[in-house]
C-alpha cells in the first residue's frame, strides 16, 4: 500500500482537509507533520461541518490512527477543545497519539505574536496570532518546552520559570505588553498536561513499523507551498515546512519511504494575511469568487484575498514538492463568470517567464499573461463523471493539467465527501 503526501501547492486553504477525509477512508494512519492551529481544515460529512485545526482530518474515521508528529507545535489548550468538541460529537478520539518531541505552543508565544505584529506596523504579516512564529523561534533557539516536558511534572514547572525571566523582560521591557505569572501558568498547564498524557508517546516507531507492514499511510499537509519558510514568499510566510521535503523532518521518516505526492490546487486562488499576490483580483469578480467560494478563514473568519488561478505557482509546486498528481478542488465557483482567466506565465522586465521568483522585489515586476476561457452557466455540484461535467469546465480542467505539467486526478465540484470526480 503506498505511503502519500498530501500538501497545499497554492498559499494554503485549497481544500486539504477534504481530500484527506476522503483519503482517509482507506488509511490505516493519517499524520500531522508542521504547522499548528494556524490551519483551519474544513471536513464536511453526513451534514455536519467540522473545522479542525491540530486535529488530523482522518479522525471522523474509528478505523484509523492519528498521528501529531514531532514537526507540528501544540496549543494543549485548543488540542484539549478540540477533542472535548470531537467527543461530544460522538466521535471518539482513542486512535489519537502525540509526539512526545512535538514543541508546546505557550501563552507567552501568544503574546509575542500579537505583540510583534503590533510592532511591525503597516509592516505586519498578517499572522493568525497564535504564536506559531514565537514557538518555532524558541525551538531554533533550543529553549523550547516540548510535549516531554509539559508530561514531566518536575520538569515542567522549572522550564516555564527559566522561560518566563527572559520572555517577561520582552513582553515588558521591549514591546511594553503586560508580565505573565509563571505560577499560574504552571497550574494552568499542569491541569492540561494531565489530561493530555495518555496521548503522548514516541510517534516515530510507530509510523516506521506501520510503513514496514504495508499499512496506509497518509500525511495531511497544512498552510500551502507558497507560506514555506525557505521556499515562500519571505517574510511573508509561516515559520514551518508546508513543501511535501516538510514531512520527513516532521514525522521522523526518510523520503525514500513516501510513494506519491499530492498537490492540491483550487481552480483559482487565495491569500490569507500579507504579502504579494500577482493575480489578486481587487473587484467586483474577486469578490464574487470570495462569496460564491465562501473564502473567509476558517481559522480567523478573515475575508480571503482572491485572484485567478496561477499556473507559474502550480508549476513551482509541483518542482519543489516533487508532485505526483494533483487534486483540483472548488472549480464549482468559477461556474456563472463572465469568463475565467488563468495566468499562463509572468512578464518580467520584457521577458516571459514560467519560473516563480525568489525575491519579492522581482515578484513586484512580475506582470500575469493571461489565457482566457469560456465558463458554464450549469450546476456541477452533483457531476459525478469527468465527462458529464459541461465542455467548457472539462477543457479549464485540462488546460490546468497541461499548464502543471502534473497529472489532474480528482476534480472537486462542492465541499461535500460525495463531491469529487475522480479521473
Ligand atoms: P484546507 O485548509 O486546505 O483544509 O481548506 P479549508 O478547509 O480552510 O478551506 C476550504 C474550504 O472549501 C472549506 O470550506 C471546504 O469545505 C470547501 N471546499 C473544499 N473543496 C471544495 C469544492 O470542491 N467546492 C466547494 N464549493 N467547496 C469546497
Ligand atoms: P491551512 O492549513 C492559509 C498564513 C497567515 C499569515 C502567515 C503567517 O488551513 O491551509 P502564522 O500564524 O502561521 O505565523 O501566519 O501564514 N497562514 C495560513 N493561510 N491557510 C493556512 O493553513 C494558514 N496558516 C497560516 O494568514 O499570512
Ligand atoms: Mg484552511
Amino acid at each position: 500500500m503506498p505511503t502519500k503526501v498530501v500538501i497545499g501547492a497554492q498559499w494554503g486553504d485549497e481544500g486539504k482537509g477534504k481530500t484527506i477525509d476522503i483519503l482517509a477512508g482507506k488509511a490505516d494512519v493519517v499524520v500531522r507533520t508542521s504547522g499548528g492551529n494556524n490551519a483551519g481544515h474544513t471536513i464536511e460529512a453526513d451534514g455536519v461541518t467540522y473545522k479542525l485545526h491540530l486535529m488530523p482530518s482522518g479522525i471522523l474515521n474509528p478505523k484509523t490512527l492519528n498521528i501529531i508528529g514531532n514537526g507540528v507545535v501544540v496549543d494543549p489548550k485548543v488540542l484539549l477543545e478540540e477533542i472535548d468538541g470531537m467527543e461530544s460529537k460522538g466521535i471518539s478520539t482513542r486512535n489519537l497519539k502525540i509526539d512526545a518531541r512535538a514543541h508546546v505552543i505557550m501563552p507567552y508565544h501568544i503574546v509575542l505574536d500579537g505583540l510583534s505584529e503590533a510592532a511591525r506596523g503597516k509592516g505586519d504579516i498578517g499572522t493568525t496570532k497564535k504564536g506559531i512564529g514565537p514557538c518555532y523561534m524558541d525551538k531554533a533557539e533550543r529553549s523550547g518546552i516540548r510535549m516531554c516536558d509539559l508530561v514531566n511534572p518536575e520538569k515542567f514547572p522549572v522550564c516555564v520559570r527559566e522561560n518566563l525571566k527572559l520572555k517577561n523582560k520582552m513582553i515588558e521591557l521591549v514591546y511594553g505588553g503586560t508580565p505573565l505569572d509563571p505560577e499560574s501558568v504552571i497550574a494552568e498547564y499542569t491541569a492540561y498536561a494531565k489530561r493530555l498524557a495518555p496521548y503522548v508517546t514516541a510517534t516515530t516507531p510507530i509510523l516506521y513499523n506501520s510503513i514496514c507492514e504495508g499499512k496506509e499511510v497518509l500525511f495531511e499537509g497544512a498552510q500551502g507551498i507558497l507560506l514555506d519558510l525557505d521556499l515562500g514568499t519571505y517574510p511573508y510566510v509561516t515559520s514551518s515546512h508546508p513543501i511535501s521535503g516538510g514531512v520527513c523532518v516532521g514525522s521522523g521518516i526518510g523520503p525514500t519511504m513516501i510513494d506519491e505526492c499530492i498537490g492540491i490546487l483550487k481552480g483559482y486562488t487565495t491569500r490569507v494575511g500579507n504579502g504579494p499576490f500577482p493575480t489578486e483580483l481587487d473587484d467586483e469578480v474577486g469578490e464574487a469568487i470570495r462569496q460564491k467560494g465562501h473564502e473567509f478563514g476558517t481559522t480567523t473568519g478573515r475575508p480571503r484575498r482572491t485572484g485567478w488561478f496561477d499556473a507559474v505557482i502550480a508549476k513551482y509546486a509541483v518542482r519543489t514538492s516533487s508532485l505526483t498528481s494533483v487534486v483540483l478542488n472548488k472549480i464549482d465557483p468559477l461556474g456563472g463568470l463572465d469568463k475565467i482567466k488563468l495566468c499562463v506565465a509572468y512578464e518580467k522586465d520584457g521577458v516571459i517567464t514560467t519560473d516563480f521568483p525568489p525575491t519579492l522585489e522581482e515578484l513586484a515586476r512580475c506582470k500575469p499573461i493571461y489565457e482566457e476561457m469560456d465558463s458554464w452557466s450549469e450546476d456541477i455540484s452533483n457531476v459525478k463523471e469527468f465527462d458529464k461535467l459541461p465542455e467548457a469546465a472539462q477543457k479549464y480542467v485540462l488546460r490546468v493539467e497541461e499548464l502543471c505539467g502534473c497529472r489532474v486526478s480528482s476534480i472537486g465540484v462542492g465541499p461535500g465527501r460525495d463531491q469529487n470526480i475522480d479521473r
